[in-house]
């Protein structure tokens, strides 16, 4: 790949997120794929990016973080409305998480608080939105909060667990990327998570 650079230890981790987009496309080499995506094609671009991104994520992961932020939230709260803004949010799980953590903290699902959750990556920001999940994702959270939070699908959606509405409703989902020079984004804001 002439004039880009990929670490070796890289190269396989690479090849194999991006040889399905070579294949989608009926091409031969790397250079025709790169061509491609450099010649404009807006879409390729967006798919391009969304094959290399790495969407780790679970409901709660790093659970020490939020009692920190019930107590933040509370803290510096009701009654102004405070935004979070979930920097990268994946499909969903920590943007919940940090709504779920709200409505806890002020005992309501309509708490003075609104999470704006982005990513780069458009695939996972549709799986946000849906909010619908295989089941074994909740399976380690607290069968009240389970309760209270998600609906259990049945016939065609068994299996799965749907974030319930008025939860839903505290979150927004946008495309952003943090490279980017300037993010249109409002503050002001109480940041949360990483892009790692
Ligand atoms: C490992 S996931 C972490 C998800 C969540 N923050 C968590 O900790 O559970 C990293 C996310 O960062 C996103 N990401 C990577 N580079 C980004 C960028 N430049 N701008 C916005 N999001 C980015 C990826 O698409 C991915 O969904």
């Amino acid at each position: 790949m002439p004039g880009y650079r990929c670490p070796p230890a890289k190269r396989d981790l690479v090849y194999s997120r991006l040889v399905r987009r070579l294949r989608a496309h009926d091409l031969a080499s790397f250079d025709a794929y790169l061509d491609r995506v450099e010649q404009g094609d807006g879409q390729e671009w967006q798919a391009f990016t969304n094959a290399l991104t790495t969407n780790l994520t679970a409901f709660f992961r790093e659970t020490h973080h939020f009692p920190l932020l019930a107590a933040h939230l509370l803290r510096s709260g009701a009654p102004r409305s405070q935004t979070v803004w979930c920097t990268a949010s994946s499909t969903g799980e920590e943007a919940y998480s940090i709504a779920m953590t709200a409505v806890e903290a002020f005992g309501s699902f309509t708490p003075p608080v609104r999470i704006l959750a982005t990513d780069v990556d458009t695939g996972v920001l549709e799986t946000a939105r849906e909010g619908v999940y295989p089941a074994d994702r909740v399976e380690q959270l607290d069968p009240a909060r389970l309760r209270r939070f998600f609906l259990r699908g049945s016939g065609a959606r068994a299996g799965q667990v749907r974030v319930r509405e008025d939860l839903r409703s505290l979150v927004s989902f946008r495309r952003v990327n943090l490279l980017e020079q300037s993010w249109p984004v409002r503050g002001p804001l109480t940041r949360s998570s990483a892009a790692t």
